[in-house]
């Protein structure tokens, strides 16, 4: 499990190569829309910290409003208060003491709203961004072709949609937020001890290498870990998802105890990597508070030499070192935002890489409203992305409008594979198809799309009540009775009525909640309703009993007279009254004609008719 583990982290890193510069830019790409919610947070934040320095002015204010002596150098809130009062008259002391409380309210009220302001801004920005980058994730997922699923498993991806993209937001809104309004603090109290006292404030700054130094070697750790705990979020997810989907089989087969190995590995492998990076996490910060008490001791040493205690009045040394002291719980916050930050940065590594994937190939421009729907299939030869068997060897076809074709061939013979082409769900390399005499691949995509109805050979519902199932995607806009129609057609608008709420009968995921032959009707009244001039069925009635095919059939018969129809089936008896009948054996097409004709001919169909007979 550990090693799986390790070859998945290894493809993320892989995928993670854009260097830190281009995935700042990039973020900052989506931030920019917004940059004046930004600015309104920055201002915000920039009166919030010049309020911390101000508290620390404050306190020489009230220091010196102690001693007689009226020489000192004035703070800079003492001197704005004896600037706009006349606090001479009423000695110091008094003066102070209006002057202090209602300088520490005003404070802390421009403080305050300056906190809001920044942090309110700061979230609506951070916000859009998540927003932003999820929706792009998911729509471009919707555009993923199909090698791409075909190589990807369901949980990873889940997992890349909810929590990568958390891990984003974790960085966006709550380290944004630290990393401005706390950097913005450190700022304003540098310059505020290097106003009061620039020497004492160098043996301050001397720490700080130090310090960049382990905020450095540490944040490398925490992307390495990050990557690693996201990779096994996507395979808690995988095995997760996997086992709820597969209940059923789990039981019977007495999976469990594979899966919760499984799981448990995955967890585990989370739980180590999760360690490390707490262990980082929590090591790094006492280390720099070290690093700041080392600083604070030097400067206290070097504050109460004589030399410099002569230029301070004991009110500006407490500010001094008010400040001084004030700057350990920024750093302090700046240090523990860290590995939030890295794991946003490994998190947007990942989606951006997911961003930059293929989309399906959609170049063609050809547009038609409704095909005629003559086919040709033309010296095609496919081999699935990333595999090396042929599966479809030199095959060629004529479909004239109109036409029923029947493909038949025994289990793995490449029928599947062949309406799958035509729908192009796979870009075809070698040979041709052509729908109305143009290739496939001139036609813009969904405008090819629009002219095919499928029912593939695994029914997919949706978490949707049954009318919305039927009236799916492009369908929403049909009337209510064309879809009693289709339904009807279906033969599935008794069963459909008899349920608890009729066609407003909420599905579970997947159809949960239908008899398999139920589910199968339901798909074959979404592709009734959606009236395109070819339609496939991929297997679509192998669920059903006699009589329901039957009488699905007869209705199917009055549809396929108007489009051309490709119908693929194991049972041969439903497949008789095709116009013609294409045996397809291990990738080839091995004979044409009708069913008549191939029963004399006494082929690989004959074979598999009699069987069908005889078994
Ligand atoms: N996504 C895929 N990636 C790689 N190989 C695939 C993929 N789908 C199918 N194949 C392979 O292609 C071959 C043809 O499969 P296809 O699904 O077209 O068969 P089929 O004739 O529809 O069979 P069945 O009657 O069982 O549905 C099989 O050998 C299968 O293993
Ligand atoms: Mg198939």
């Amino acid at each position: 499990m550990v090693k799986h583990q390790h070859a998945l982290y290894s493809s993320t890193r892989r995928q993670g190569n854009l260097s830190d510069w281009q995935l700042y830019r990039r973020l900052l790409s989506y931030v920019l829309p917004y940059w004046y919610f930004f600015l309104f947070s920055l201002l915000g934040y920039l009166v919030y910290s010049l309020g911390n320095v101000l508290l620390a002015d404050l306190m020489q204010f009230l220091l010196d409003s102690l001693t007689e002596s009226s020489d000192v150098a004035k703070g800079i809130i003492s001197g704005l208060a004896y600037r706009f009062f006349d606090g001479d008259q009423m000695g110091k002391l008094e003066f102070a003491r209006i002057a202090v409380p209602v300088a520490i309210v005003l404070l802390t009220l421009t403080r305050s709203t300056g906190f809001f302001v920044g942090t309110y801004f700061m979230n609506h920005v951070a916000r859009h961004l998540v927003h932003e980058l999820r929706c792009e994730l998911f729509n471009k997922m919707l555009a993923a072709p199909s090698a791409y699923y075909d190589s990807h498993s369901q949980g990873v991806l889940i997992s890349k949609i909810t929590f990568n993209v958390e891990q984003v937001a974790g960085a966006a809104t709550k380290a944004l937020k630290i990393i401005v309004r706390e950097s913005l603090t450190v700022a304003a109290l540098l310059s505020y001890m290097l106003y009061l006292n620039w020497r004492l404030c160098l043996v301050f700054l001397a720490v700080m290498p130090f310090i960049a130094l382990v905020v450095i070697v540490v944040g490398r750790h925490f992307r390495r870990y990050s990557r690693r705990i996201q990779a096994s979020m996507g395979d808690v997810t995988q095995v997760s998802n996997e086992s709820i989907g597969a209940y059923k089989e789990v039981r019977i087969f007495g999976g469990q105890s594979q899966q919760q190995e499984r799981f448990a590995g995955a967890s585990e492998y989370n739980r180590v990597q999760s360690l490390k990076l707490a262990l980082a996490d929590a090591l790094s910060t006492p280390v720099i508070q070290t690093l700041l008490a080392f600083a604070l001791g030097a400067l206290v040493w070097f504050a109460l030499s004589p030399d410099i205690l002569a230029g301070f009045s004991a009110g500006s040394l407490v500010a001094f070192l008010t400040a001084a002291g004030q700057l350990g719980k920024p750093i302090r916050q700046l240090s523990g935002v860290q590995s939030v930050v890295q794991r946003g940065l490994a998190a947007a590594e990942d989606i951006f890489a997911q961003l930059d994937q293929e989309e399906e190939i959609d170049q063609g421009k050809h547009m038609i409203g409704r095909a005629d729907g003559d086919i040709s299939i033309v010296h095609l030869s496919f081999t699935y992305p990333g595999t090396d068997t042929q599966v479809l060897q030199d095959v060629s076809l004529e479909i004239t409008a109109g036409q029923t074709v029947a493909l038949v061939g025994r289990s793995g013979s490449g029928k599947s594979t062949l309406v799958q082409l035509l729908a192009r769900f796979y870009p075809i390399v070698d040979g041709e198809i052509l729908l109305d005499g143009v290739a496939i691949e001139q036609y813009e995509l969904a405008n090819l799309r629009s002219q095919l109805a499928l029912v593939s050979q695994q029914v997919t519902l949706f978490h949707d009540t049954v009318y919305n199932n039927i009236a799916y995607g492009m369908l929403s806009d049909a009337t209510e009775e064309m879809v009693l129609a289709a339904s009807e057609s279906a033969y599935a608008r008794d069963f459909i009525e008899q349920l608890p709420r009729g066609f407003q009968t909420m599905l579970g995921d997947d159809g949960g909640g239908l008899s398999g032959g139920q589910r199968q009707r339901i798909a074959i009244a979404r592709a009734i309703l959606k009236d395109a001039p070819v339609l496939i069925l991929d297997e679509a009635t192998a669920a059903l009993d006699n009589e329901s095919e039957h009488r699905i059939q007869r209705a199917l018969d009055a549809i396929m007279v108007e489009r051309t129809t490709i119908v693929i089936a194991h049972r041969l008896s439903t497949v008789e009254r095709a116009d013609t009948i294409v045996v397809m054996d291990a990738g080839r097409i091995i004979a044409t004609g009708s069913h008549t004709e191939l029963l004399a001919q006494g082929g690989l169909y004959a074979q598999l008719y009699y069987q069908e007979f005889t078994d």
